[in-house]
């Protein structure tokens, strides 16, 4: 027995050297972390139960039999986060740079059929040159197998992605059918196409990090929902989303203590909003007045900043906020403030996590620029992700809520439950200025004063709608309530709607539209 135990050992140790101690120092001089260190790093000290372990590629193009590394470029397995269990495969660079394989892929596809059927979230840590060359075709299917499970799962378990390496080719799909995408700066990137195609079809010069970095994708493009300094702080970041997430779509969230230690008045937010409707403010200021101290975990933070997305927990129960943001853009609803909200609300609902919204936005941004790219149907992603969103779901209108975008801000008619405004909110079909100029427009023409004519008139309109209490008076609004009790009317309303049940009407699925 001794002698089968050696050999087994033997094996174990062979496969936790991964590539060898070169390539482990090669990674390290990158700053990069190994794949084992970071699944030690993501899960509770001693609960990893590897699976696969000892699993070789069955290949001989190329001399590929006499290259054989136990565990074939992967690590899956299960272990906690915070006491939770969670799936979990890391690609190992140092074999093979990562490259997925036909044994690579059913590993990762092996832990993907587990953590559906056992309803636990999936976490994958990406770190790979893409498709293993040698083996051609078998890597396009496990790919595809892959992005399958992907989808199958999209909506019954978090999904989330770290890339920590390359990641180029189809594999990008992966990550992008996952719910979220964390991106570690500098030694990331994600394109379809590398820059060397980009400059043969197209002749533009662009380095890798311009094209598909961390900062590109949590900027630009909006691939990414999180771009972190490095290894670390990627992995510390993925345990902090975890906690605001149940394991699946059957689940709530966990419900944390709370001492509620303050009275939940909230003095500072009675003169947050400026005298001048046209003077900016950061909503999340009123964001983090609202929440308990310091649970604030933003997403997409640097895309789309009219809009602002992330979780909280309110008395320790998570919440999803969505949030127009006056500071930037006026809070103007855009193609790519749609889009990133949409998603936002669509995954709560998936996810049973309650949503908050906070409402100052002056409509849909103009221009040809947005009418020519969509923001007719983008715009409408946004509605239709709250129209369909069943979960608890509360507004509160601080300033502006204008035109079309007060129907999509969540609004009653469209299945909000609660709706509350502070004393500041304008809900009207546009600004004063805008409104009286085309409605007075002949009487303002023919004034001896036009100037001041169109003060009178535009003073005229906002004393009528620029105020909360005609959309209250039609039973738009539910209460209007001063801004300092906000956290306290929120806390008291999703616990009344806590049990709340709404179904829609039996379908196949619906055709949102993309
Ligand atoms: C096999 C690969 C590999 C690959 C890297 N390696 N990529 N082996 N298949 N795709 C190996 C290298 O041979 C090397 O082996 C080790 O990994 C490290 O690679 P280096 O090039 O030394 O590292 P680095 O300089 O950091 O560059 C990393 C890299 C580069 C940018 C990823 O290796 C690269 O460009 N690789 C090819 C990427 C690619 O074209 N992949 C196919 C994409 S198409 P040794 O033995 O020296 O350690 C695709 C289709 C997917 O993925 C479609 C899905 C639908």
């Amino acid at each position: 027995m001794s002698s089968k135990l050696d050999l087994l050992k033997s094996k174990q140790a062979e496969a936790l050297q991964g590539g060898g101690e070169k390539r482990i120092d090669s990674q390290h001089a990158k700053g990069k972390l190994t794949a084992r260190e970071r699944v030690k790093l993501l899960l509770d000290e001693g609960t990893f139960e590897e699976i696969g372990m000892l699993a070789t590629h069955r290949s001989s193009n190329f001399g590929l039999e006499k290259q054989q590394f136990l565990g074939d470029g992967v690590i899956t397995g299960y272990g906690k986060v915070h006491g939770r269990p969670v799936y979990v495969f890391s690609q190992d660079f140092t074999v093979f740079g990562g490259s997925l394989a036909e044994i690579h892929a059913k590993k990762i596809v092996r832990i993907m059929d587990l953590a559906l059927q056992n309803g636990i979230p999936l976490i994958g840590l990406n770190d790979s040159g893409g498709a293993r060359i040698q083996e051609g075709v078998v890597s396009l299917g496990g790919y595809a197998d892959i992005f399958y499970r992907n989808t199958l799962a999209s909506g019954v378990i978090p999904q989330i992605s770290a890339i920590m390496g390359p990641c180029a080719g189809g594999a990008v799909y992966s990550p992008a059918l996952t719910d979220f995408i964390y991106m570690v700066q500098a030694s990331s990137f994600m394109f379809v196409t590398g820059p060397n195609v980009v400059k043969t079809v197209t002749h533009e010069e662009v380095t890798s990090e311009e094209l598909g970095g961390a900062s590109t994708h949590s900027e630009k493009s909006g691939v990414a929902h999180f771009s972190v300094e490095n290894d670390l702080k990627c992995i510390n970041d993925i345990k902090k989303l975890l906690s605001y997430l149940p394991q699946n779509c059957e689940e709530e969230s966990p419900k944390y203590h709370y001492d509620p230690i303050d009275d939940e008045w909230r003095e500072e937010l009675n003169s947050i909003i400026p005298d001048n409707p046209n003077t900016p403010y950061d909503i999340k200021d009123v964001i983090r007045s609202v929440v308990d101290p310091g649970s604030f975990y933003e997403v997409q933070e640097n895309y789309a900043q009219n809009i602002v997305c992330g979780f909280a927990f309110l008395q320790g129960k998570s919440i999803g906020i969505v949030a127009n943001q006056p500071a930037f853009l006026a809070g103007v609803l855009d193609i790519d403030s749609s889009n990133k909200a949409g998603r936002f609300v669509r995954f709560c609902d998936s996810f049973n996590i309650p949503l908050l919204v906070l409402e100052d936005v002056p409509g849909f941004l103009p221009g040809t620029d947005q009418e020519w790219n969509g923001i007719i149907s983008n715009g409408a992603k946004l509605l239709y992700a709250f129209c369909e969103a069943t979960v608890p779901r509360i507004t509160v209108i601080t300033r502006k809520a204008y035109g079309g975008a007060y129907d999509v801000m969540n609004s009653k008619h469209i299945g909000a439950d609660m709706n509350y405004a502070w004393p500041s909110a304008e809900i009207a079909v546009m600004g004063a200025k805008g409104a009286a100029e085309i409605i007075f427009k002949k009487e303002i023409d023919e004034a001896a004063d036009p100037v001041a004519k169109h003060a009178e008139k535009e003073a005229e309109y906002a004393e009528l709608f620029a105020n909360p209490y005609n959309a209250a008076k039609h039973g738009f609004i539910d209460e209007v309530i001063e801004p300092g009790q906000t956290r306290q009317k929120l806390i008291r309303a999703f616990d009344m709607l806590k049990n709340k049940v709404a179904h829609l009407p039996k379908k196949k699925h619906g055709n949102i539209p993309l």
